[in-house]
């Protein structure tokens, strides 16, 4: 089953399958010649989904089976009750629910056979040089509005576990599909739909997106988390970029799909709480082809994402890794992906490394961008997307009161949307109640500005 964006279908396609609302209904049949009417009939749908399937039945089986593991997921609850207070995790966050060691050590071996063979016969069809639209930043608009109605902080905390939620489940059927059957069978249809989700999030509130990576709490090595985090941050640097949405559709799976093979790193690898030796760094080092071997069973992964994953950790000046790949050789999207995916981990906790402050690890990508071993342009997306002053981090304006960010305008990273805070009666910062947004981008706060980052929040 496919899904696709009413608004896609173009006149002349012929339908390989029946077209089905998410309910079941069906539209039209396998065969079916799409005309101008037709495309304007279905076509006012815009950006709701619709699935070419061969029947209802695989429709309303697919969302059968997909709520009922959402339900069975641990973290792929529903929004918490107003003033509820979180849970601690119970459960080992790192684990796939339902595998066991054996079938991740099944599904390991299988990656290293097909991700040798695939950058055997696919490494030099995916190092052509690309047509896409370049790296940078697009003319910014004069004036940004955002939708109304964003996520308070319980909804966005409920929203990214539910999300992470999904990608774990959707992950540990990739990872028993391999070990079991050998991959293949399964379609990029799932992660496509979270891509545009997130897409449509991005154009509806532009400045404040960056918060569905940045501004919530994370679990220090949860694989499913990371991956998400990176796909928030990849859509919305493709966005900024001006691509279209069949390129930032391309770049979310490949910033969400590169760590895909952490899962496969032995876990006690990836748990140790000091710094590896080389035969340990060589272990971690195999996860993009691991991630691409993961990739490649998906039917429906354009090439142009299988790059992404693969190249994801290599440096222009030829240092990086798998294949220690130089300049023009490295894909586009490796480069988008590679800066997606190295902020949101460096802002995570992690066990062999202490979460890095948001402005630091900004500051350390700009460094590395400026020593032309990543793409500075990706990094200026990336600071377009997040800030100068990272969305999460806290700040002291020039009126010397404290605030958290809270987003970043287009094209004026220096000027972010802040909340204000006040010291509490405990002498502890605490948000302002009753409002205290100031937008530093609105000509009338000239005269204030972020005079430092203070700590992160
Ligand atoms: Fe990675």
């Amino acid at each position: 089953m496919i899904a696709i964006e009413a608004g896609q279908l173009r006149p002349g396609r012929v339908l390989s399958k029946g077209l089905y609302t998410r309910d079941g209904r069906k539209l039209l049949g396998p065969g079916a010649v799409l005309t101008e009417e037709v495309c304007r009939a279905v076509g006012a749908g815009g950006k709701d989904l619709l699935y070419l399937a061969s029947s209802a039945g695989e429709v309303s089986s697919h969302f059968r089976q997909r709520s009922g593991e959402r339900a069975r997921q641990p973290t792929g609850r529903a929004a918490p009750a107003p003033g509820a207070v979180p849970r601690a995790r119970d459960e080992d966050p790192c684990e796939l629910p339902g595998l066991s060691s054996e079938a991740i050590s099944e599904a390991r071996r299988w990656a290293r056979g097909r991700s040798d063979e695939l950058i055997r016969s696919g490494a030099s069809r995916w190092l052509r040089p690309d047509a896409r639209p370049p790296l940078t930043p697009a003319r910014p608009r004069a004036v940004w509005r955002e939708g109304v109605g964003w996520f308070d902080a319980d909804e966005l905390r409920a929203f990214f576990a539910e999300r992470a939620g999904m990608v774990r489940g959707w992950l540990t059927r990739v990872v028993s599909r391999a070990g079991e059957a050998g991959g293949d069978g399964l379609t990029i249809e799932e992660p496509l739909e979270w891509v545009i989700e997130l897409g449509r999030l991005a154009g509806r509130y532009p400045r404040r997106c960056a918060q569905l990576a940045l501004a919530v709490e994370r679990t220090e090595d949860d694989p499913a988390e990371q991956m998400y985090a990176a796909c928030v941050l990849g859509v919305l640097m493709a966005c900024r970029a001006g691509w279209p949405a069949s390129l930032v559709s391309e770049a979310g799976l490949a910033s969400l799909l590169c760590d895909a093979g952490m899962v496969l790193v032995p876990r006690a690898l990836r748990r140790l709480r000091r710094s590896l030796d080389d035969t340990e760094i060589n272990g971690v080092r195999r996860h993009p082809s691991w991630s691409l071997a993961l990739a490649s069973t998906l039917a429906g992964v354009p090439d142009g994402v299988l790059a992404g994953v693969l190249q994801h950790h290599e440096r222009l000046d030829g240092s990086g890794y798998p294949l220690g790949l130089r300049g023009a050789a490295v894909h586009d999207l490796a480069r988008l992906a590679g800066v997606a995916n190295d902020y949101a981990a460096s802002v995570s906790p992690r066990a062999y490394k202490p979460r890095a402050r948001a402005f630091t690890a900004l500051g350390g990508l700009i460094g590395l961008g400026a020593a032309k071993k990543i793409d500075r342009r990706a990094v200026a997306l990336l600071a377009d997307a997040v800030g100068l002053f990272p969305v999460g981090s806290r700040v002291r304006l020039s009126s010397g009161v404290p605030a958290s960010v809270v987003g970043s305008t287009p094209g004026r990273p220096d000027r972010p949307l802040v909340r204000v805070m006040m010291e509490g009666e405990d002498g502890t910062e605490r948000f302002r109640t009753g409002g205290g947004l100031i937008d530093l981008a609105d000509p009338s706060r000239a005269g204030l500005r972020v005079e430092k980052p203070v700590e992160d929040g």
